[in-house]
């Protein structure tokens, strides 16, 4: 996505090691410091640290001896190269503060604090650590767009399929998000039987504001490795909330995720082709009928043409019947009226889509043996097995 970049752009938390000494600071990696890897530690693993085995080490000093404390500092005084330290607590006595500020990156954080000032610190420690390719290599989300050729193609039920089988294959804990931008009525929640958060409309022209800590409360918690990030139901969301907005919220959540997969509404939106170009695929859905055919190849084009870099929709036909009633096109004469191939067909299965969302959640999950999951499985290994296609993440100017 072209657009200038912040002056100084914030280093990514996703997957940074951090290892965290007072068992307070446990609640972070759910909350301000969403996305790093969090161990909860002793003075003793400092002491045994080596260079190279973790990013940054956080103490909470309120929660520790001041012997273990001064104990820490001075086996990361020891260490060379030694992670960044970043010391919390109220009422830190002047000798600590004077050997922690005496370490070649340390910052130390008087409680009480804004969670924007502990993620700014943390942020600014690992710029200071981390290498320019490491910083590049942290930020390396991948960013999947999914959007229906007609209503009702299926787009939002591969949406959540897709999501839900690189969260279970990542075996990570909030390794994907799915961002519903379909703003005013989007059904993902519904689906997944989650409430949704998100009321991007009160940032109005604020948009600069959201940031990581933020998106902690935007996000609905789906299973172990998969977030929804759906807006409430409002009918005038698409007028109220800005392109900056949405540009913004996805640069944000490319930060915090490993995979970003959107639901994203056919209607050309003002951010459409800038979401759309911060995306490594583009997958368009479409049924197995003339109509939904010739408008996967028409909204295809319109894509391929308004993005102009080359990135080409993948078109997947769903709802693939094994016996076809009526005078239903072939693959082949669908790959015709597509003038190019398919990239993938997804099953039919009425029972499984339908119990599963009556049920609320992935079809993987209710019907695992539902032939729309071994499809869906197939096209996430064969997206996945692709180098990542875009320039940048979703980036806001
Ligand atoms: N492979 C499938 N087999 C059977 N039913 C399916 C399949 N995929 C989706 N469906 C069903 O088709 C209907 C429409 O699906 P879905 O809501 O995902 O479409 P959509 O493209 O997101 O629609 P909209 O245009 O309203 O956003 C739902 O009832 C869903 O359960
Ligand atoms: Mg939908």
């Amino acid at each position: 996505m072209s657009r200038t970049k912040p002056a100084s752009p914030p280093v990514s938390l996703k997957g940074c090691r951090v290892l965290a000494l007072g068992s307070a600071l446990g609640a972070l990696g759910e909350g301000p410091l969403l996305g790093v890897a969090m161990e909860m530690g002793a003075v003793a693993q400092v002491e045994q640290l080596v260079p190279g085995a973790c990013d940054l080490v956080i103490v909470d000093a309120d929660a520790l001896e001041a012997a273990a404390v001064a104990a820490a500092v001075k086996a990361l005084a020891a260490l060379n190269p030694a992670p960044p330290l970043l010391v919390l607590g109220a009422n830190l006595t002047p000798g600590l503060v004077r050997n922690v500020l005496r370490l070649e990156a340390a910052d130390i954080l008087e409680a009480p604090f804004a969670p924007e000032q502990l993620v700014a610190a943390v942020q600014a420690l690992l710029a200071e650590a981390l290498p320019a390719t490491a910083q590049e290599a942290a930020g390396a989300s991948r960013c999947w767009a999914v959007t229906g050729a007609v209503g009702g193609a299926g787009a939002t039920t591969i949406t959540i399929e897709i999501a839900h089988a690189l969260a279970s294959a990542s075996g990570k804990d909030h390794s994907v998000c799915l961002v519903d931008l379909n703003l005013a009525d989007g059904a993902a929640a519904a689906y997944l039987g989650a409430t949704p958060t998100l009321r991007l409309a009160d940032f109005g022209a604020a948009a600069d504001r959201i940031d990581a800590a933020m998106l902690q409360a935007f996000v609905t918690p789906v299973s172990k490795g998969l977030d929804l990030m759906a807006g409430v139901r409002d009918p005038s969301a698409f007028d109220a909330v800005g392109r900056d907005a949405v540009l913004r919220l996805l640069e944000v959540t490319c930060e915090c995720y490993d995979w970003v997969i959107l639901d994203v509404p056919r209607h050309r939106r003002p951010w459409t082709l800038e979401v759309l170009a911060g995306c490594d695929e583009v997958v368009v859905i479409s049924e197995l009928t003339v109509p939904a055919l010739l408008a996967a190849r028409a909204y295809s084009d319109e894509i391929e043409q308004g993005l102009g870099t080359g990135l080409r929709p993948r078109i997947v036909l769903n709802r693939l019947a094994a016996r076809m009633f009526g005078p239903a096109p072939s693959m082949v004469e669908a790959e015709k009226a597509l003038q190019r191939k398919a990239e993938a067909g997804i099953s039919s299965d009425w029972e499984a889509a339908a119990a599963s969302a009556n049920l609320g959640g992935p079809i993987a999950q209710h019907r695992p043996k539902s032939k729309i999951v071994k499809d869906v499985q197939l096209l996430v290994e064969r997206l996945a097995s692709q180098p990542p296609r875009r320039e940048a993440s979703p980036k806001a100017a």
